[in-house]
């Protein structure tokens, strides 16, 4: 790279580097020709060569304005009012509610937005609290971050478009906002309500605080591994014990080990950080703040923090070939004698049921000895295979006794949901194949579920997105997989279904 000539290639891969080492990133799936447009048109604005830009982005002192600069070129801002209303409702219901209660007297409720954008999620959280019962006469602090200025310059003027409030009720709308011209300003006391600030969540944990609630939705999912790791770091640092953090719905988070319990209300997941010091001189100690915890925590375990964000960023890493209960192998190591002999007999079965060979499938499953069957995989199998029997009753058991043993289980959830649109229950059964995806987000066939049962509700919108999310799973899913779960259809007959209805609701073929 020369003075001005830079290039795809080589030259565009240093500057995706250094992206992810200072935003955290991951710009892989964008166009090369618009990220160095975006390159060529920061070096002009800071006056130098973008081989000197590069050089000076990537090396010491920290260029946090630069940085900030481009994060308003790169990032991704979308938001509304009330993302994800099931999130909104478990916060209300339970979450908030189990937040007070361990809190003391008048203490007050703090609530962190982290990747807040133009602040919809922030305010949302705000409006949320003063409609919680259970927090009426407790100060609540509302903090909102994120690294693009000129977001959160929109975020402190507080005036929304309709489209923002898409998914806010009538009632809420009435309450809170006023229409100015085509906009809607919101109420002077919500706006009051949060603070802003401008932070790089990649750069370390500064005085971010002690939150009893972090949403850091739809940032993750953006970032690099590395990164998110980083990012996870300090998020549970600043969380309190038996704090609650919610990621985006695409965002899944399973076996988290040491710090995190998955939580499960309101037709939707979030977590919970695990008070591992209660009984300890701390116990549940709300005023500790972030530094201070993070100290106790190195000193007095052997690092579960780091282990336990290990186990998430990994369990986000693998989000698209996980929770592949039946197509993953059984066990790790290699299990001698009968064990191992019973394991090969639970992998004919799958193969058998792959082939609907279901009388193969059956006689083998009576032979198997109980542990197995009534291991996790062994439950998951005894499910399929329940449910091409139409024995709702029998499948929906062997399901809920398989999410008790994991409650992270995509495959169980997928198959809860075939036996609520069976019995003719589509609510639950779009509950329920919501689950299956957001546990896994890249399980094809709750997917092609939702855009089928969005088109059979003449919901041609939400139809579309959802088969639209659908058919790019169903090329790359899982080739025993899709045997198993796909109806008997195999992945062109799917990819055709996919498409026709794709086209029937005006998509793109
Ligand atoms: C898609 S928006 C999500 C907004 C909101 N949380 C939601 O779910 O509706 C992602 C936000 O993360 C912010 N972001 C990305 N990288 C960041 C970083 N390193 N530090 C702070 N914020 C970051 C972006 O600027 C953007 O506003």
């Amino acid at each position: 790279m020369t003075g001005e000539a830079v290039s795809a290639g080589a030259d565009l891969d240093r500057f995706r580097a250094a992206i992810a080492r200072r935003l955290g990133l991951s710009l892989d799936g964008q166009s090369g020709s618009a990220l160095l447009a975006a390159w060529r048109r920061r070096a002009a604005a800071a006056e130098v060569t973008p081989a000197a830009y590069l050089l000076r982005l990537d090396s010491p002192p920290s260029w946090s304005a630069e940085v900030a600069r481009l994060a308003e070129e790169l990032t991704v801002a979308e938001t509304y009012f009330f993302r994800n209303a099931a999130q909104f409702q478990a916060l209300t219901q339970a979450v908030l509610p189990a937040r007070a209660r361990a809190a003391g007297p008048g203490e007050p409720i703090r609530i962190l937005s982290a990747g807040c954008s133009t602040g919809e999620e922030a305010y949302s959280l705000a409006i949320a609290a003063r409609e919680t019962p259970e927090l009426a006469g407790r100060p609540v602090i509302i903090r909102a971050v994120d690294v693009n200025g000129s977001s959160l310059a929109r975020a402190v003027k507080a005036r929304y478009t309709p489209w923002a409030l898409r998914e806010t009720s009538p009632e809420m709308r009435a309450r809170y906002f006023r229409p100015v011209g085509r906009e809607f300003a919101l109420d002077v006391d919500v706006r009051t309500a949060v603070v802003f600030e401008q932070r790089n969540l990649i750069d370390g944990p500064g005085d971010l605080g002690a939150f009893d609630v972090v949403f850091c939705r739809n940032l993750l999912m953006y970032l690099v591994p590395d990164a998110a790791r980083a990012v996870v770091a300090h998020l549970a640092r600043a969380l309190l014990p038996g704090g609650y953090l919610f990621l985006g719905h695409a965002e899944t988070l399973r076996g988290l080990s040491d710090l995190f319990e998955l939580a499960h209300t309101h037709a939707t997941f979030y977590y919970r950080r695990q008070d591992r010091r209660a009984g300890s001189h701390l116990g549940t100690n709300r005023t500790l703040d972030a530094g201070s915890l993070a100290r106790l925590e190195q000193s007095s375990t052997p690092d579960p923090v780091s282990r336990g964000q290990q186990a998430w960023i990994e369990d986000i890493q693998r989000a698209s070939d996980r929770i592949r209960t039946l197509t993953a192998p059984p066990l790790t190591g290699a299990p001698a004698g009968s064990a191992s002999r019973d394991l090969a007999a639970l992998e004919d079965i799958v193969d058998f049921l792959g082939q609907e060979r279901l009388a193969d499938a059956r006689a083998a499953l009576a032979g198997l000895p109980a542990e197995v069957a009534d291991s996790p995989r062994g439950l998951l199998v005894r499910a399929i295979l329940s449910s091409h029997g139409h024995d709702l009753a029998a499948t929906e058991r062997l399901c809920d006794h398989l999410l008790q043993m994991d409650a992270g289980n995509a495959g169980a959830r997928f198959l809860k949901a075939l036996c609520a649109q069976r019995a003719g229950d589509l609510d639950a059964a779009v509950a329920e194949h919501r689950l299956a995806a957001a546990l896994d987000p890249s399980f094809a066939m709750p997917r092609l579920y939702l855009g089928l049962l969005a088109r059979r509700a003449q919901q041609a919108g939400s139809a579309r997105r959802e088969l639209e999310r659908a058919l790019p799973l169903l090329e790359r899913e899982d080739p025993t997989r899709l045997s198993l779960f796909g109806g008997g259809f195999g992945r062109s007959a799917l990819l055709a279904l996919c498409r026709a209805e794709m086209a029937a609701c005006g998509g793109a073929r």
